[in-house]
């Protein structure tokens, strides 16, 4: 009865080991991640997504957050053409001005949530080939972004947070 119970035992402690061994425990669930991304989105993954995070979410990286508030820019002319003359996207290396608009608008459409508003039209390849010239260089993007961010929140409603890069972002 003692070495039946010491094999059975034995077995169990062999076979947890094993399970142990094969698969540790996952204690943080992986993203969910698309089966398939369309050419937009694996730009987007590829040419930002190292900076931004694939769903657009950095924090607490000091970058601003895009998912669920990128849309907000599109609620003004000058505010829509900031996001085409930001150095990353007007600099981009993808030279095609049709893929840029369409990744532009997996960002803003895909990404931006209930932060574009309803009237938003897509960018388009023509207005993309306009504003890249007009690059952001030697202004200091923090003083026209915030200018941006002002012009936002009193003509569209944006959340006052949208001053900082991401919600919760600590002062200094
Ligand atoms: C090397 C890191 C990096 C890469 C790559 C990058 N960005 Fe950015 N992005 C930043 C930083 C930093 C800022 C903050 C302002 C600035 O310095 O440009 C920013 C700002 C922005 C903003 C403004 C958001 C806001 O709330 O003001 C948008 C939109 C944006 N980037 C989109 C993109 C897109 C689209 C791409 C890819 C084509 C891209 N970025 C690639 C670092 C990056």
């Amino acid at each position: 009865m003692a070495k039946w119970f010491s094999l059975v035992a034995a077995a169990l402690v062999a076979a947890g080991a094993a399970a142990a061994a094969v698969e540790p425990a996952l204690t943080v669930a992986p993203p969910p991640y698309p089966r398939e991304m369309d050419l937009p989105q694996s730009n987007y993954v590829e040419h930002c997504g190292g900076c931004h995070g694939i769903q657009g979410d950095a924090a607490p990286a000091n970058l601003p957050t895009l998912r669920g508030r990128v849309g907000w820019f599109m609620c003004t002319p000058e505010a829509r053409a900031y996001l085409m003359r930001l150095p990353n996207v007007a600099r981009s290396r993808i030279t095609d001005n049709q893929d840029l608009a369409e990744l532009l608008n997996f960002m803003v459409f895909g990404l931006g949530g209930s932060s574009v508003p309803k009237t938003a039209k897509p960018f388009t390849a023509d207005e993309v080939a306009r504003e890249r010239p007009n690059a952001y260089d030697s202004v200091s993007l923090i003083e026209t972004r915030a200018k941006i961010v002002e012009s936002v929140i009193n003509r569209c409603g944006a959340p006052k947070s949208l001053r900082l890069l991401y919600p919760g972002q600590p002062k200094g």
